[in-house]
């Protein structure tokens, strides 16, 4: 949560911090600032609100400099205030610090910074960083910078952060601890970011900052060090997104665009992981084809929509490759005695990478001996450093809150998985394969057929999105598919949305059934195994005048008699159909919210990425 930039050159500061913060909005949005070294002081500009509100401050009250530090805030410690939006000061005013993460023991450092007289003003943990830089100053450190790392030394918990102080002009420190933090380097320009795209148009290369680093930038370059000061020679990336992947592109927001990308992304992954015979390949995996032949079992672990995915995964990869597969939430899989070993395979799923509960559960089941593999979109995340092999999902950066296509593109990856080891297994057949491969294959098209259906989608959005409450029920492989419907649903159009396995109907849910309830009841493939327990539910809901929306099988005209409203997907193998049926859904959320006026990008209390538990 929270995003983090800064600027140390030749140039204006401010147009570039304005510039990356908005790309980096999506990390928080509930609060902002910036401090810039104007050559003699600091100059510090925060308000309350979106960015908008920080350009209106700066427009009454311009500021310059060649050094600056921006933030954009989700807050954790703190009410979102202007007295707790960063950057936070030092008593004197003459250092400035931007953090993302959490230091854990800042009460402690603040009763004892308190003692010594330091005034905080703020109720956030971060401040103590900057007056326990100042305290470490008038201990005697020989420089800032011994000042810094001693600071840093003393504080526990996570930290990206960023620096400026009025005694240096010339130099913008950074440093990493457990949350994300880039440099990037331009032609005479150097930038911190907390993500790429904040400086993706900007720069020729990257240094992903590792933890218990810290950097210093200078106009004439960059270096890097560890807490202890010892010098480290840090790998530089070449950046290979193009800065339109995070413009709008003519759509109205991010997350409309993201849907409507799925197509291309899908299209673009598949082709990746297929070689020259149209068999799926994963070299990326980086395990020897004989510890999948000899594996127990399979821990799928994630948080939020991403579990969802892992879900699917957990079904698809047990029906495929006949091991014991488990999927849990990061927040719980942390908190259990799990008993994995060295034959349990461990897969993290995340879109950023940098979920902290995700990152627990990866330390955890490391020191139990399993081998992690990571699905992830973020190159250089913490996630990806950590895991011993990775699959991308390389749908380029999401910015919208709600997952659309990193979802569609992490349930790709999980088919692909399952299918190439249940063949490795034995558990399938290189003919099952290719029937496999050839509905892969259709799954672009499928998804466009449904995007295609938008006017549909919206109209039955617009009816029914007044109501308090919607519920979303599928079986099997859709049961996934109805929590992250109904998620999606109440993310950002705020109605309440409960995700349910039909199965479980008469177990409660059925009780909320009546003439107000809209159920959105996904019912593909009349030739499926659940199809007709489907409509046994839907006629249960109907019985009792409840507002069926069906998702269903083009030509299936059973439905018709059930269904007040009917969105029709095209036909895909069972298996293969939540990467679908999923796009009607996040097409009736996307309509939904829009009917009801909501932020559909930045949703209330949400951050596209939690990186603190
Ligand atoms: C947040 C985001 C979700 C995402 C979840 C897990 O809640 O809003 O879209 O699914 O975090 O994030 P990850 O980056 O680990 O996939």
């Amino acid at each position: 949560m929270c995003g983090i930039v800064g600027y140390m050159g030749r140039s204006d500061s401010v147009s570039f911090l304005m510039e990356g913060l908005k790309r980096l909005e999506y990390r928080g949005y509930d609060s902002a600032g910036l401090a810039v070294h104007t050559g003699d002081a600091l100059a510090v500009r925060k308000c309350v609100g979106r960015l908008a509100e920080l350009e209106n401050r700066l427009s009454e009250q311009p500021v310059q400099g060649r050094s600056g530090i921006g933030h954009t805030r989700w807050a954790t410690h703190g009410e979102p205030s202007e007295i707790n939006s960063h950057p936070h000061l030092d008593s004197s005013g003459r250092i400035a610090v931007v953090h993302n993460g959490i230091i854990e023991n800042y009460q402690e450092l603040r009763d004892t910074l308190e003692k010594q007289d330091h005034v905080f003003r703020s109720h956030t943990d971060t401040e103590v960083i900057p007056h326990l830089i100042e305290q470490e100053r008038t201990d005697g450190a020989a420089s800032f910078r011994d000042a810094l790392l001693a600071a840093l030394r003393k504080a526990r918990g996570a930290y990206a952060l960023g620096i400026l102080s009025q005694d240096e002009p010339g130099i913008l420190y950074a440093a990493r601890l457990g949350s994300p933090l880039i440099i990037g380097l331009g032609e005479n320009e150097y930038f911190i970011a907390s993500d790429v795209p904040a400086v993706m148009n900007r720069v020729h290369g990257v240094i992903y900052l590792d933890d218990g680093e810290v950097a210093e930038l200078k106009p004439d370059g960059v270096t890097v060090f560890k807490l202890d000061g010892t010098p480290t020679t840090p790998e530089i990336k070449t950046v290979d997104l193009q800065p339109e992947a995070a413009e709008r592109a003519g759509f109205e927001t991010f997350m409309l665009k993201e849907i409507h990308e799925q197509p291309r992304v899908l299209r673009a992954l598949l082709e990746k992981h297929l070689d020259h015979a149209n068999r799926i390949a994963l070299p990326e995996i980086h395990a020897e084809p004989d510890y999948f032949r000899n594996l127990h079992r399979v821990m799928i672990v994630s948080c939020g929509t991403a579990y969802h995915a892992g879900m699917y995964g957990r079904l698809l990869l047990e029906n495929l490759t006949g091991l014991a597969v488990e999927a849990d939430l990061g927040s719980e899989f942390r908190y259990r005695s799990p008993k994995i070993d060295q034959n349990t395979l461990f897969i993290a799923v995340s879109q950023s990478g940098e979920t902290a509960d995700t990152l627990a559960s990866v330390r955890l089941a490391r020191d139990m001996g399993c081998r992690i593999l990571a699905i992830c979109n973020v190159p250089g995340s913490t996630l990806v450093r950590e895991s011993d092999g990775v699959i991308f999902t390389d749908c380029g950066p999401e910015i919208g809150v709600a997952s659309t296509k990193a979802y569609t593109a992490q349930l790709l990856v999980f088919a692909l998985f399952s299918i190439w080891a249940g063949r490795l297994r034995n558990e399938i057949s290189s003919d099952m394969e290719q029937d496999f491969v050839r509905a892969l294959k259709r799954i672009p098209d499928a998804i466009h057929y449904v995007l295609e259906r938008d006017r549909v989608i919206r109209d039955i959005a617009d009816k029914h999105h007044d109501g308090p409450s919607a519920l979303y029920i599928g079986r099997r492989y859709n049961y996934p598919t109805a929590l992250e419907g109904a998620l999606k649903n109440k993310e950002i159009s705020y109605q309440h949305a409960e995700g349910y396995a039909a199965g479980e109907m008469k177990h409660g849910p059925i009780a909320l059934i009546n003439e107000y309830l809209p159920v959105v009841c996904i019912c593909t493939r009349t030739a499926d195994a659940v199809y007709e327990k489907m409509m046994s539910n839907m006629k249960e809901v109907e019985a009792r005048h409840g507002r069926i929306i069906a998702v269903a099988t083009d030509g299936d005209e059973a439905v018709l008699k059930l269904a007040e409203d009917i969105i029709y997907v095209p036909d895909t193998r069972e298996e293969l159909s939540p990467i679908v049926n999923v796009v009607a859904l996040q097409l009736l959320a996307y309509y939904a919210a829009q009917a009801r006026g909501t932020d559909i990008d930045k949703p209330r209390n949400l951050a596209k990425s939690v990186t603190v538990e």
